[in-house]
Parts: structure tokens; sequence; C-alpha cells
């Protein structure tokens, strides 16, 4: 089994370029069936997740590729040849619910697989079944699949009961191709929603209000090819600015963007790490003085992001004093704090909320990434950790890091790749 091997790796320095965004990527390689016509993406890293879509888009009929250069992915759907999707390819990523949408609007049927839980919680859909259905569509529940249908797709106004991201795609793609407009109230205002929003608009489509909590959409008759570069991952680079700070570095973090990575900066500066704007889209991120105990909860957008937390949890868990972290959005996403106990941690979860005593030092051993971020986490505590730590269960870092060991080797760490 594939693992990260990691030596303590003290004062990371150098730069580090973001990638393609994997939240803003996803939607859009959904969004890329609305037409017939080629949809040329850039800025698309290989990231498993990104495979895994490309893979089921090829199921129902969409010719998708990297181009020679790997400098884009070309998407056409000339040809949907079916409208259900791949339970085991489905079930393995969330954002393959976008597809419903996408399907729903251009050929107003879909056979979708419920995308059951997942480590982090139980995530239901029913807020993107309450949109359609304010739409006009009708959807049935038979042996873990919904099969929705619409005759015709009709704009309304949907009041959303939480701010969810992948509701509001969602929906916004659904209502692109609907008879006129519809009106999503409480809708997600995520950077990654204006990503959506942008390529949706270069598709022809009729959008405002994205970034707002109010998001109109206008059905219009057709969609058309598009050129589009996916904004750079505010994840990503705030999980290489905690490489910095934790390893008491100086990193430069180039290809960001200030506007969507605010919460972090301000949550690193509160912990006292220094975090230099160079100009619009490079921050250096160093450490000067003592680091500080902190309180964070997590929001949605512009709250502080709740894909931030594991990372965050491990740069607490090495500063001196008492750290509180709540997470409001998922019910069950502390599960990465077991394995960060096992490397000498002191965290105390009390339901939604972790208390975190920092330690002199975390100390290397084997640990096992539970999912995506959390898996980040134990990285960046493995680097500020005495001796070695052998991370497994790899697969979950590789859907939404790309190549992560390389750059951070770049940039003086000491990881391994052990197949
Ligand atoms: C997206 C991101 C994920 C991020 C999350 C929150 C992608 C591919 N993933 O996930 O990385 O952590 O946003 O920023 O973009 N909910 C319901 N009913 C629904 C839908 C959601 O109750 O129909 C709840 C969820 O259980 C969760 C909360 O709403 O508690 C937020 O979920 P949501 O914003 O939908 O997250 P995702 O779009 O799944």
């Amino acid at each position: 089994m594939t693992k990260f091997i990691i030596k303590t790796s003290p004062c990371l320095t150098g730069k580090v370029s973001i990638g393609g965004c994997k939240n803003a990527i996803l939607p859009i390689l959904a969004a890329s069936l609305l037409t017939s016509e080629c949809c040329k993406i850039y800025s698309v890293p290989a990231l498993s997740d990104v495979i895994a879509l490309c893979s089921i888009l090829e199921d129902i009929g969409i010719d998708v590729a990297f181009d020679e250069k790997k400098e884009c992915i070309l998407v056409q759907a000339k040809n949907i040849v079916t409208l259900k999707t791949d339970y085991q390819k489905a079930s393995k990523m969330r954002a393959s619910f976008l597809i419903m949408g996408a399907l729903l609007s251009r050929c107003h049927e879909a056979i979708i697989p419920l995308p059951g839980g997942c480590p982090i919680g139980s995530r239901p859909v029913d807020l993107h079944l309450k949109g359609f259905a304010a739409l006009g569509a009708q959807a049935e529940q038979s042996h873990g699949f919904i099969h929705i249908f619409a005759k015709e797709l009709q704009g309304n106004k949907i009041y959303l009961d939480f701010p969810s991201v992948g509701a509001t795609e969602n929906i916004m793609i659904a209502a692109t191709l609907a008879k006129g407009t519809t009106t999503i109230v409480n809708a997600a205002a995520e950077p990654e929603i204006i990503d959506l929003a942008c390529f949706l608009k270069k598709m022809g489509a009729m959008i405002s209000g994205e970034g707002s909590n109010t998001i109109t959409i206008t059905g219009v008759e057709k969609l058309y090819g598009a050129e589009y570069t996916v904004m750079p991952d505010r994840i990503e680079a705030g999980t290489f600015m905690i490489a910095a700070a934790i390893t008491k570095g100086d990193v430069i973090v180039e290809k960001v963007r200030e506007k969507d990575i605010k919460p972090i900066l301000a949550k690193l500066s509160e912990a006292n790490v220094k975090t230099q704007k160079l100009d619009e889209n490079a921050f250096r991120i160093y450490t000067k003085e003592k680091l500080q105990p902190i309180s964070l909860k997590t929001m949605p957008f512009p709250g502080f992001p709740t894909d931030m937390q594991a990372p965050f949890m491990s740069l607490l868990s090495t500063i001196k004093g008492m750290s509180v972290i709540t997470e409001t959005v998922f019910e069950n996403r502390f599960i990465h704090a077991a394995e960060l106990q096992r490397m000498g941690a002191k965290i105390n979860i009390e339901s939604r909320s972790a208390m975190i005593e920092g330690v002199d030092k975390l100390t290397g051993t084997q640990v096992k990434a539970s999912d995506l971020r959390g898996g980040a986490g134990l990285i960046l505590s493995a680097l500020a950790a005495e001796g070695k730590t052998e991370i497994s269960d790899i697969y979950h870092i590789e859907r939404g890091y790309y190549h992560i060991e390389q750059k951070l080797k770049k940039i003086g760490a000491d990881i391994e790749i052990k197949p």
C-alpha cells in the first residue's frame, strides 16, 4: 500500500505555486455537458477526483481528455448515450451528484445513485432535490438510485435551509436551460460558486448575484462551448501556508487570490503567523514571534472554511496554550483527531468543539489518512513531529492535492512516497 514517509522538516523555505481548484473544477466539468459544443478548461491538475469524474462523464458518452501538453481538458458532450451513472464510480465522489442538475437541464431526465454517507458526515441531498422539485421535476427513489424527470423545467424561487455549496451549484446548473427565472435564496457564496457562474456565463447563461446569498438565473434556449481558466485552490494555498507556519519556515505561496483566503489569513495572523502580501497573487508566510493559541469556528463563506479545519488543528496542536475549534458545517469532521492524538497531540472533543492543548513536540509514528483534509493535516503534523511518520491510505489525500510530496520537497520537506 502506498505511503508517505515523512521526517522532521524544520524551516521550509522557497516558493510554492498553487494549482487549479478541485472544488471549482468538478462542477465546471459537470456543467460542460449542458452543451454539445466543445469546452476547454484550463488549469486542471490531474487529481484523482478529476480523473474519476471524467471517467463517469465518459461512461455517459462524453468525449473528455487532457490535451497533449496537459494544459487543458477538452470536454464535448455531443451524444449522451445513457442517463444513468454507475454506483461504484459515483459513490466514491459526492460531486458526481452534480451530473443530476446537468442531465436534468439538458435531457430532462437522469438516474443517479444516492451518494450515501462519507466519513465526515451523513451528507444528505435533500436540498438538491427540493430545488429540482421547485423547478418542476419529479423524483422517484428505487434500489438506491434517484430517477428524476421533468417535461419542462420552469424557473421558481427556491429557499435553501442551509447555504449548501453542492445544492446551490446543482440548482444553478439545472436552472440555466429552464424556462423563466430562478432565484436561489440563502444560496452559498463560496468563491467556487462564482467560478461556476463565470464559466456558465461564458457558455451563454444569464446569471446574477453569484457571490451573494441571492442568485438569479434566467433560463436561455441554448448554451455554447467555452474556454475557461479555473480559479486557484484556496485550500491547497492554506495548506502550504500552514506548512510554512508549523515548520517555522519562510515560504512564498504564489498564484493565490487574496479575496478567497481572507478568513485563512485572518486566523493565521491571530495565531501570530506573519502573512505578508507581496502582490495580488502572492503571500509570504513566516514566523517571527511566539505563536498564540486561537479559537475558530467553521462557517459558510465568508466564514472560516471547514476544509481548513483539520490543517489548522495540526498547527494548533503545536502552539502552547489552549485553542478551541468549533465545527458547524459537518457533524462528524473530527475523525482525524484520533490519528493526531497518536502523534502526541492533546485534543479533547466535546460535541462539535475540539479543545486543543498545544504540546512541545509531536512524535512520528504510523498513522492513517481518514479523509482528504484530515490526511493533509497529518502531513503537516508529520513535518513538525520528532522522528519518522508513515501515513497510509494516502489515496484520500491524492483526491485533492496534486503531487503534494513534490511541492513540499521543493521547499525542503523530507518526504517520500513508498509504493
Ligand atoms: C462542498 C465541498 C467540500 C466542502 C463543503 C463545505 C465540493 C466538491 N466539496 O461539499 O469540500 O467541505 O462544500 O464548504 O465542492 N446538506 C444538507 N442537505 C443537502 C446538502 C447539504 O443537509 O442537500 C448539509 C451537509 O450535510 C453539510 C452542509 O449542508 O452539513 C454543507 O454541505 P455542502 O455545502 O452541501 O457541502 P458539499 O457541497 O457536499
